[in-house]
């Protein structure tokens, strides 16, 4: 009999090892077991005649899954394309975007790494130049995180990229106020959206950037490689995924060529985006809608990162309006300049004391431009207040070794 504490009443319809108190949804998602039958049965389709499955069947089943998400997240169909995740998204843009000598590319120093570096890349091969924003953590307001981005923005800025929600620090970003403000200096607008669907309403074409990519394997529990990536009808024409599959010298007249580029790359594993609507239909049922769900998850973050502050005895490093169903805490000690990201190890200490000598899933790591050691937390609908709890109590001895 397991003296972990339990997990919510929806926890039976998630494959994670009961042995694990599992506090880091954000970074990889985790899929229920009905998705994941429901993805098994479009493979079993593929793998009974693949060649009717890519010449005749793929176009048509993957329209349904783009009405599906384009429902969900606010935007028309004809500018959606699905991508394996983020990082490819994000690629195939700045690919796109052609830099000229002389650009300069606006991020800032929350951002998710590969995008930063993917841009770094773009703008050596280019002669143009990457400048970084910083952001004040703690953040005291949207107003401060407005202010810091824009202050960098110059005559020669070409784009800016921001998440809507980040990574390391789990802020929700003013995207709308930012686009319009951008839009007004003459500057194109990327979002990374990893992390908001499922987790705050989104309107893709309310927020009215010029490109939008975000995951649909982290929040909303979609199977593992499955991202959209949404461009806005001033960018559309031209626009090429980074390779080209072999139908792309064809002339179609059934097709617009933006969806039929995208719709097939190569030969791969379509399935997770097939699965699409039996997976948004089986997450809404939890509680009734996406809007409850999203509403039980940002309740329980709240009352999470008060439990785990009121333990350390510090203060919530952000006001409620920048929180989603993720919470960053500010954790004594000094953060790793590496920002946590290492494979192979879990890079700072606490993080593999919390799993060898807890059973605590939550990453530890940093923000190595402010200097801040950070945990996070993670919260989705298997989880529940008990398992914040016992995660204060670990950290509090943890920390107290240390
Ligand atoms: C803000 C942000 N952008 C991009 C990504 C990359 O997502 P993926 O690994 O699906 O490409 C992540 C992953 O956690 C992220 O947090």
């Amino acid at each position: 009999m397991s003296t972990l504490p339990a997990p919510s009443e929806h926890a039976g319809h998630w494959q994670l090892d009961p042995e694990t108190v599992f506090l880091n949804h954000g970074s990889y998602g985790a899929c229920p077991t009905a998705v994941l039958e429901a993805q098994r049965r479009f493979r079993d389709q593929m793998e009974r005649e693949p060649v009717r499955f890519f010449m005749l069947d793929i176009e048509a089943m993957l329209d349904l899954s783009r009405e599906a998400v384009a429902d969900f997240v606010g935007c028309d169909i004809e500018g959606l394309a699905f991508l394996p995740n983020v990082t490819q998204a994000v690629a195939t843009i700045i690919d796109n975007l052609m830099l000229k000598p002389g650009d300069e590319v606006v991020v800032n120093d929350h951002e998710y790494s590969a995008c930063v570096s993917t841009f770094t890349k773009a703008a050596r091969r280019a002669g143009a130049r990457v400048v970084k924003a910083t952001i004040p953590f703690p953040t005291p307001s949207a107003d401060a995180i407005y202010e810091a981005v824009m202050a960098v923005v110059t005559p020669r800025t070409r784009i800016a990229l921001f998440s809507h929600i980040t990574s390391p620090t789990a802020l929700v970003f003013p995207a709308g106020r930012l686009t319009a403000s951008l839009r007004a200096r003459g500057v194109e607008v990327l979002i990374d959206g990893a992390h908001v669907p499922g987790q705050i309403p989104l309107d893709v074409r309310g927020i009215n950037a010029h490109y939008y990519t975000a995951n649909l394997h982290k929040w909303p529990c979609c199977p593992k490689g499955t991202a959209f990536l949404w461009v806005h009808p001033e960018r559309r024409g031209g626009f090429e995924p980074l390779a080209l599959s072999a139908r792309a010298h064809l002339e179609r007249a059934d097709r617009d060529r933006f969806r039929a580029l995208f719709d097939y790359i190569g030969t791969a594993d379509y399935t997770g985006f097939l699965a699409l609507p039996e997976a948004f239909a089986f997450l809404v049922s939890l509680e009734g809608s996406w809007e409850a769900l999203e509403m039980r998850n940002r309740a329980l973050t709240l009352e999470a990162r008060r439990v785990v502050c009121d333990a350390l005895g510090c203060e919530p490093a952000t006001p409620d309006e920048l929180v989603g169903t993720m919470a960053t805490v500010v954790i004594p000690g000094v953060g790793l300049p590496s920002g946590g990201t290492a494979p192979g190890k879990y890079e700072d200490p606490l993080q593999e004391k919390l799993v060898e000598n807890h059973r605590i899933q939550v990453p530890v790591w940093s923000l190595p431009s402010q200097g801040q050691r950070l945990l996070r937390i993670s919260c989705q609908a298997y989880n529940s207040i008990a398992q914040y709890e016992y995660l204060a109590g670990a950290l509090r001895v943890e920390l107290a070794k240390e």
